[in-house]
């Protein structure tokens, strides 16, 4: 059956997701970090751009780079053991695939690895960090629980967004307290996104976007 009814008309002053986007992608610099025949197949080093800590790998000949610390944390993975294509954080012994960078002993949104970009220029691999005044990292923080039969709105947005944000952009979901949001500030972002639902006297459905 063809159901020819009128799509539903959005509420006034609703902005669709897909148009929140960062305003201007970032450029970046490139940095010399090591001699490729440095990096031996399994093995990984770590260095310093500036005051980025990289971690950098070859896994299986194929060289990758990761942010250096252990995602939804302050600590830095440098010291972390190898074991074939996975690395064992050196603190609390979390595993990570280094093909892609997923976590592998537990599923968190913000849990896997963070991509660096990587280039090889003349037999020396490079790493590219994000010029300043370019927005760096951001942090989007989904507020909600639909365990606690709140609104769930921010769990809402965390699947619609899913795991297909821009490299710099992460998420993650802070249940509703506001602890985990300041443990993963700690990282270091130059940009945080809160949602959530609030009582503002509008419509249902309107979005208000609160900035400072
Ligand atoms: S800090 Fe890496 S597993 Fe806890």
């Amino acid at each position: 059956m063809v159901d020819n009814a009128d799509p539903p008309v959005p509420p006034g002053n609703f902005v669709p997701l897909t148009s929140l986007r960062l305003g201007r992608p970032p450029t970046l610099a490139w940095h010399a970090a090591l001699p490729a025949n440095e990096l031996e197949p399994g093995t990984v080093r770590g260095v310093l751009i500036g005051d980025v800590s990289v971690q950098l790998a070859n896994v299986d000949g194929q060289d990758v780079a990761y942010h250096g610390r252990c995602p939804g944390s302050a600590l830095p993975l440098h010291g972390g053991m190898v074991d074939g294509a996975v690395l064992v954080c050196p603190w609390h012994c979390c595993r990570f695939d280094l093909r892609d960078g997923r976590r592998l002993d537990e599923h968190r949104p913000d849990g896997n690895l963070e991509h660096v970009a990587l280039s090889l220029d003349q037999d020396e691999l490079r790493i590219g960090i994000p010029e300043a005044g370019c927005v760096k990292r951001a942090l989007v923080a989904c507020v909600g629980n639909v365990l606690r039969r709140d609104d769930g709105f921010g769990v809402a947005v965390a699947q619609e967004l899913g795991e297909g944000l821009p490299s710099g952009v992460d998420l993650i979901e802070t249940g509703i307290g506001g602890v985990a949001i300041v443990y993963k500030l700690m990282e270091g972002y130059d940009t945080l996104v809160v949602v959530d639902a609030i009582h503002c006297g509008a419509q249902p459905g309107t979005m208000v976007v609160l900035e400072r």
